[in-house]
């Protein structure tokens, strides 16, 4: 390691100052975006498409979509029944087919074309030969496709009357979705982005591969940390070396000069004083440049090929004695787990989309997301560095043992190494993945051969690839993983649900500790309460279940309740995993399942319809918060109080009858009144430790569970007009307040662009803050709200809404969060759900020029504009 002074730092950063003005001249290598694409079905009709592209998204739904006959033996189903739903009800079976020609610029000895995911199957054509196949519709792959590409003439056009050659692409890529392939919406195309690749030069064609780049904190403090980074180049020349800079924007930190070894690999360890280390709550980024470089003849420093990137410095770690530790400090997850689909946009990946969704996350306190159950796209780990979430990257729903007939199973045995391959090398400079999942409840858990062996197998090789990360996986089988050893082989054990085995778990694993890899599955429906308030698992609609009611499914809604108090068979209450997490040193954090709803999985209404996407989601499937977001919050995010009262307080024909209220709160007591008069105080049972789940398995003695973590007024007899709270601290002061009105006819909307509503504590809807501001061609996700004359929100209101932009931008899709609307996204009117919606726009690429959104509601001739500025 090559140590620097203060003094010759200075002295290298000026030095590659100049370096990079001597070498201006020479041509880097270049990535080329492609997102213009054709599009077909059937090859014969082809429309022309934008890339991320989810070609289902826009529906109709329809149950006769992927309807599967199946019995999902995960949660205990022995009998098969028709599960119409289950992967979202939109049409993404079938053969899609992409094409784009591109011309390739001169100059280069390799291209490369990346694929960060394609859903699926897909088959890469280039000028008419087949230049590649990947299977999983989850991973990146790359493909060289420089063989293939030609001469072609090309017309400049009538005006240039020239004809010239250049080099061509003709790309196709042919894709396949089968059905029972998934258990939820995987939507299908290119919906993830592919670019070019062009390195190396004609004369010299050494390159930089970019998976054999690798940098990882190897020690870090406050005052030194020591980052090692490696590269491999392709072809290495005589006199050819690497230089790695890391820099801030501010100064070069360090530069190294390294030497390439005959295996092409170059290494060399950074030594950073008072380093700015990454965390969630701190997410900084160090730039790194890596440059493949010679000394010309004319002594003059030439760059052959360079990578542009950036890292964090952090470490993680794992141990019985100090549980999850980054940076040295002992941490328990607070995490989701997220499938990949942005609700209304489909899985097309988007990115402001992802930065909303870790906006919102993160106000709740949140501090990682889960992949379930598959490979993240590059956009989100991008999204998760910069903001601050760590991350645990996943691969597999399924390996040799198949969960749906046409799953990846199919692949398992030829793929596996591959596929875990292409993730680790593709995410591992990362600094937010702090852990790598092998798979999630695999059913060959209970096998202590072939099973173990996978576990294994896998585990070493993402440790050959990356020596820095735990392994984990999720194992919802306790008792089986646990015998036949599976369990033991991790490096750390992950148990989805059953917290009441816990216990016993933990005795049966060596390492001291374990994850809750996959927890809650509470299931609700925002703005959704139902009466009498009760705790139920739902398990009238399980066929398998003792307390199965054939009758149930026919007198259903399709919807939860959102006093938060149904689970299902094999799952629990946030309370019990918050109980687990404060009252047991073994658990080193949870993944709530799930953060949003997605699309697919409409449990407890898999045989419902319609019924085609969650109830698990802290938020809906339009990003907006249920109330669990706030039972969350009000445990997880230490920086703001949480005082959120339920339910809303508008029930036309409820006068007179009972209407519990919870209220959700760090604060230890609060106290209720109804038009002003005090319903008394409530303070949490902090005695209260028992489990509420298994039903089974009630507590005889003690507290009930759920007055640890909420407040409740069970008694409360409803009438209209204020429902107010007001939260004391320990000292018994009044601290904050929050209040509810019952509200009149609507009469107005609202149209909001922050990520979350403020609730402020006059429990009234404010309008946007003056000016919203946007980037040219971006999503915008705008919050429309209905209220009455006195702007509370009107949270019986279902009135369908038209929408219309205007000016610099377009409609792109509406989502109001009921599972159990089949309203068409793409298409600009939809209904509200209890009160709100989301509708999302896009910003043209004009400078400087506003795009308007309307919203109607013309059955009460309501409307409402918001004009967005649109900067740059
Ligand atoms: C788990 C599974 C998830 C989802 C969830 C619903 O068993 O890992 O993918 O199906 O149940 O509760």
């Amino acid at each position: 390691m090559i140590k620097l002074s203060n003094h010759q730092m200075i002295k290298l950063s000026n030095l590659f100052v100049l370096l990079f003005v001597a070498t201006a001249a020479t041509a880097q290598r270049q990535e080329i975006v492609l997102n213009s694409w054709e599009f077909s079905r059937d090859s014969v009709n082809w429309e022309t498409v934008h890339v991320p592209h989810d070609w289902a998204i826009s529906g109709p739904f329809d149950k006769k979509w992927d309807l599967q006959k199946v019995a999902i033996e995960q949660n205990g189903e022995k009998e098969a029944t028709e599960k119409s739903g289950r992967s979202g009800a939109l049409p993404w079976i079938g053969k899609g087919h992409y094409r784009t020609k591109v011309e390739i610029p001169e100059g280069y000895s390799r291209v490369e074309l990346v694929f960060d995911g394609a859903m699926a199957e897909p088959v890469v054509t280039v000028n008419g030969h087949k230049a590649g196949e990947w299977k999983y519709g989850y991973n990146a792959f790359r493909i060289d496709i420089t063989p293939y590409i030609i001469k072609e003439g090309v017309d400049m056009g009538m005006s240039c009357h020239m004809m010239r050659w250049a080099d061509m692409a003709n790309i196709q890529v042919d894709l396949q979705n089968l059905e029972e392939s998934s258990r939820w919406y995987p939507g299908a195309g290119l919906y993830r982005p592919v670019k070019l690749v062009l390195k190396g030069k004609k004369d010299d064609k050494a390159y930089l591969d970019d998976w054999g780049l690798f940098i990882r904190t190897l020690s870090a403090t406050a005052d030194k940390a020591v980052v090692r980074m490696s590269a491999k180049v392709e072809g290495a020349q005589a006199g050819q070396s690497l230089i790695f800079l890391l820099r801030t924007p501010m100064k070069v930190v360090a530069a190294e000069h390294a030497t390439i070894g005959a295996d092409g690999v170059a290494t060399t360890d950074i030594e950073v004083l008072n380093p700015q280390l990454w965390s969630p709550e701190s997410p900084f980024l160090y730039d790194v440049d890596v440059e493949l470089v010679a000394t010309g003849k004319d002594g003059l420093i030439k760059i052959y090929d360079n990578i542009k990137t950036h890292t964090g410095i952090r470490t993680v770690k794992v141990s019985k004695e100090r549980g999850f530790e980054l940076n040295g400090q002992t941490r328990k997850i607070k995490g989701v787990c997220l499938h990949h689909d942005l609700g209304p946009l489909g899985a097309a990946v988007d990115k402001q989309a992802l930065i909303r969704q870790i906006t919102i996350l993160k106000e709740m306190g949140c501090d990682a997301i889960r992949t379930a159950h598959n490979m993240p796209s590059t956009l989100q780990m991008e999204v998760c560095d910069s903001m601050g979430m760590m991350v645990m990257a996943e691969s597999f729903d399924m390996w040799i043992y198949p969960k749906c007939k046409n799953g990846y199973a199919r692949f398992f045995k030829e793929w596996a190494d591959r596929d875990i391959t292409h993730l680790v090398l593709n995410h591992r400079n990362h600094p937010s993945i702090v852990m790598w999942s092998i798979g999630n409840e695999i059913p060959e858990q209970w096998d202590a051969n072939e099973g173990v062996y996978w576990a294994k197998h896998l585990q070493d090789l993402i440790h050959q690839l990356d020596p820095t990360r735990p392994v984990t996986q999720g194992m919802d089988r306790a008792d089986d993983a646990l015998k036949s050893g599976f369990a033991q082989v991790m490096d750390v054990p992950g148990f989805n649900y059953r917290v009441h085995k816990y216990d016993h778990n933990i005795t049966q694993l060596p390492v001291g500790f374990l994850l809750g890899s996959e927890t809650a599955s509470t299931v609700s429906s925002r703005g959704v309460y139902k009466f009498p308030v009760a705790m139920t698992d739902n398990s009238q609609f399980a066929s398998y279940s003792p307390n199965y009611d054939p009758t149930a499914i026919g007198k259903a809604d399709g919807q939860c309740s959102s006093y938060d108090v149904e689970w299902c068979p094999w799952s629990n209450l946030p309370d019990d995993d918050f109980l687990m997490m404060d009252d047991r040193d073994y658990t080193i954090g949870q993944f709530v399942w799930t953060g949003f709803d997605y699309l697919g999985e409409p449990t407890p209404y898999d045989e419902y319809w319609p019924s085609r996407s969650s109830y698990f989601g802290i938020c809906d499937l339009a990003g907006l918060p249920k109330d669990r977001y706030y039972l969350y919050k009000s445990q997880w995010n230490k920086d703001d109080h949480t005082l959120h009262v339920l339910p809303h307080w508008t029930w036309p024909g409820r006068e007179g009858q009972v209407t519990p209220v919870y209220v959700y709160t760090d604060f230890p007591e609060a106290e209720l009144f109804i038009n002003g008069k005090s319903q008394g105080r409530r303070k949490h049972d902090l005695t209260a430790n028992q489990l509420l789940a298994p039903l089974s398995h009630q507590p005889t003695g003690g507290g009930l569970l759920l007055d640890r973590y909420r407040l409740r007024w069970n008694d409360v007899v409803y009438e209209p007009g204020e429902l107010k709270v007001i939260g004391y601290d320990q000292n018994g002061r009044a601290i904050d307040k929050i209040v509810k009105h019952t509200a009149g006819a609507p009469t107005q909307l609202f149209l909001n662009t922050e990520a979350i509503l403020p609730e402020y504590a006059d429990g009234k809807l404010r309008n946007t803050y003056p000016k919203p501001v946007a980037q040219r061609d971006e999503m915008v996700f705008v919050i429309v709200s209905i209220a009455d004359d006195d702007n509370n929100l009107v949270p019986v209101c279902n009135d369908e809404l038209q929408f219309e932009v205007t000016g610099n931008g377009h409609f792109v899709a509406a989502c109001n969060g009921d599972a159990t609307s089949l309203e068409t996204f793409t298409l600009p009117h939809m209904k509200l759900f209890n009160g709100q919606l989301v509708v999302v726009l896009k910003t043209g690429r004009r400078p400087n020029q506003p795009v308007v959104l309307t919203v109607k509601d013309p059955a009460r001739g309501i409307e409402q504009s918001l004009t967005i500025q649109i900067e740059g």
